[in-house]
């Protein structure tokens, strides 16, 4: 079984695992950087990391398309579920088994507002255990915290970090995200989608690469990754 981790630009992911197909922050709208239209992907679960237009973004839509079920913090899956749609919610360090794997929501470092001004509550990182035993760690938007060395403890195989710096870790600080959670493989995400984070991939994975044992992946968004 593999893994397909798609990045779609900005914070947006697709995940194939065992049969199954995710979006993760499906932004693609409004999104400069998006490879792709919402109308175009399929998805059988949504995760949403916070409440942000940005990583809320075509969610909705995609939901009642697809009929997927949107997985996030309590406060955003009633919401989501207000609006007609099948949802899940979950907490911070609290995990359920999906059909897609082990899901457990992490700590994040930003706000939550939704976009019509409702509380989404805390915003969320993701840890999925795939099925096939792969841990891979969906940072989305966070600056630096001291605990993502308990999370690199589980034993990463892939991280997805921001690098984009101003709303969320800029590249220095993904440097010691690295340093901390110890992945095998990371990807940056969240840069580039406007001048406002604009940030050069491959310096970062440079610096990354020289100064720990990390392989970094710099996808274009549409390109694909597999663990
Ligand atoms: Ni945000
Ligand atoms: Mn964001």
């Amino acid at each position: 079984m593999t893994n397909k981790l798609t990045w779609y630009g900005h914070a947006t992911l697709g995940l194939e695992t065992g049969g199954y197909k995710l979006i993760i922050d499906p932004f693609f709208s409004d999104n400069p950087s998006a490879s792709t239209s919402a109308d175009s992907v399929e998805a059988d679960f949504i995760l949403i990391s916070h409440g942000h237009g940005d990583h809320v973004g075509d969610g909705v839509a995609l939901a009642k398309r697809t009929g997927a079920t949107v997985i996030s913090v309590n406060e955003i899956a009633v919401w989501f579920g207000n609006q007609g749609v099948k949802s899940h919610g979950q907490h911070l360090g609290g995990g359920f088994k999906h059909p897609f794997g082990y899901l457990k929501l992490t700590l994040a470092l930003h706000g939550s507002a939704l976009p019509d001004g409702s509380n989404g509550g805390n915003p969320c990182g993701f840890l999925l255990t795939t099925n096939d035993g792969k841990k891979i760690y969906m940072a989305q938007d966070t600056g630096l915290f001291g605990d993502m060395k308990l999370i690199g403890e589980e034993g990463i195989d892939l991280a997805l970090l921001p690098i984009g710096d101003n709303f969320t870790m800029g590249p220095d600080d993904a440097l010691r995200a690295v340093k901390m959670l110890q992945p095998k493989v990371v990807i940056p995400i969240h840069y580039n989608t406007w001048g406002l984070i604009a940030q050069d991939p491959n310096a970062w994975a440079e610096r990354v690469q020289k100064e720990t044992n990390t392989k970094v992946v710099v996808l274009k968004p549409g390109e694909s990754y597999s663990v």
